[in-house]
């Protein structure tokens, strides 16, 4: 059963279905290569059984965490740079809101941080953790990124200052490799819970993991429903009939925009909650994508705020550019009914009786026509509801189109070389040992 379909009906005048056609046999074949583990990156394909094929004693034990630290504490710190934040922050934010931490609720706030050197950001979520009681998750494979690093860093000496060692050992969870690195060794050194990040499964594919599972399931969210809703999608695309598939269909679309010279793919929805799930799209396909000078970049934009932005240079200028791939969801999770007012002065009663996501649906319709109109080519993928089953099915469906599509392009999908080069610099900067020659030729090109 396919919980998310692809129309593409309104692109059919910039990519025809006889281009589609003879694009699907290099998708066949990109898929078999996939299913096959015959193309690069091969050791990193735990990610395609996952939603069957996961360890439910450490499932059972991610539950039993956030039981926990929704009883323990006031927040939730997740220490978490790339794929090991974006994914949980996309899915909490989609299913509870943008402003889950200023809701009424009985479970932790959860603010992200290691994602970011601000120190201002720092200092204020320290300040923010006075007088509260926090548990900090601490998420890398690596174990060795150094913006987590350091954030763990801060606020490992102030749990420690809140409680004794023994207590503060229980706050603090690692998501780690199972056997390396400085995190792992760490936790193991003091006794901290560990979670895994499977050898396998490379960041920007691992929310379905401890990764994401654990600040997920402390925000109160039904994690077997999100693996369900994985699992439906697993087992719905496989075929290899472009028709019956609209993984295989979406990938091959994606590569005949490209190859017929868009460089810009933008991911849009009318629904703000989705503005950290489009950062984890656009994470998932530019890592995946962009490499060896080839890739769309992905780009996003909610609706109808960035129409009132950036909506003008797409409506007359982005055609050539770009192409629009538009989420729309059936059901909101919420609604409300437009009144009518007496005297009618801001000349609004037309609407009267009308609901807010009538309204909504309407300017898609209305933006997607004039963009059209406008020679921006548009695909939309159609959801019945923003639900944990949906968000999970969702997941699956991009991270197996992403990695399709890499193999179609002809680039390794699971590996992230260009991350490497700032890294380099900075450290060579900041002096750490074993970069010296490379500081001073830096500081040199830096006239300091
Ligand atoms: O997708 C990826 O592999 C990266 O974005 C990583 O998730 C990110 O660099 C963080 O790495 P780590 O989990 O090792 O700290």
């Amino acid at each position: 059963m396919e919980k998310l379909k692809l129309i593409h009906k309104y692109a059919e005048k910039f990519v025809s279905n006889a281009d589609i056609e003879a694009m699907s046999g290099r998708a066949v074949e990109a898929m078999r290569t996939l299913h096959n583990k015959s193309g690069a990156g091969n050791d990193f394909l735990g990610w395609v059984t996952l939603p069957t094929d996961y360890d439910k004693e450490e499932f059972a034990r991610i539950k039993k965490a956030a039981e926990y630290i929704k009883a323990n504490c006031d927040i939730l710190i997740v220490i978490g740079i790339g794929g090991s934040y974006l994914g949980a922050r996309a899915v909490i934010e989609a299913l509870k809101s943008p402003n889950y931490n200023a809701l009424a609720k009985d479970t932790p706030q959860i603010f992200f941080i290691g994602n970011t050197i601000s120190p201002s950001m720092v200092t204020e979520l320290v300040s923010l953790c006075e007088d509260k009681d926090i548990c900090i998750n601490v998420i890398s494979k690596s174990g060795t990124t150094t913006e987590p690093a350091i954030a763990f860093r801060i606020f490992r000496d102030i749990i420690y200052k809140k409680y004794s060692a023994e207590e503060a050992a229980k706050r603090i969870f690692c998501t780690t490799d199972k056997a390396r690195g400085t995190l792992k060794e760490l936790a193991d050194e003091v006794g901290y819970e560990t979670f895994v990040v499977p050898d396998d499964v490379g960041g920007r594919y691992s929310v379905l993991t401890a990764v994401g599972l654990l600040p997920i399931a402390a925000a109160g969210i039904d994690i077997d429903a999100l693996m369900a809703g994985a699992q439906t999608a697993q087992n719905a695309l496989c075929s290899e009939d472009i028709n019956a598939n609209d993984c295989l269909k979406y990938a091959a679309i994606r590569n005949c925009f490209y190859e017929a010279g868009k460089k810009l793919e933008c991911f849009i929805s009318y629904e703000p909650c989705m503005t950290m799930f489009n950062e984890w799209l656009k994470q998932l396909f530019a890592e995946s994508e962009g490499k060896d000078g080839k890739g769309l970049y992905p780009v996003s934009c909610i609706f109808s705020t960035d129409l009132h932005s950036v909506g003008q240079y797409i409506q007359e200028s982005g055609g050539p550019l770009m192409f629009e791939t538009c989420l729309k969801f059936n059901k909101p999770l919420d609604d409300l009914v437009i009144t009518e007012q007496e005297g009618n002065i801001d000349g609004l009663n037309f609407l009267a009786g009308k609901t807010m996501s009538l309204i909504n649906e309407k300017a898609r319709q209305g933006t997607l026509l004039a963009h059209t109109e406008g020679g921006v080519a548009n695909l939309v993928l159609e959801i019945d509801a923003i639900d944990a089953e949906s968000i999970g099915y969702m997941i699956y469906f991009f991270e197996k189109v992403c990695a399709v599509s890499g193999y179609i392009l002809g680039v390794n999908p699971f590996n992230q070389p260009g991350v490497e080069s700032y890294k380099k610099n900075m450290f060579a900067l900041l002096g750490k040992p074993g970069y010296e020659s490379e500081k001073e030729k830096l500081e040199k090109e830096l006239g300091i």
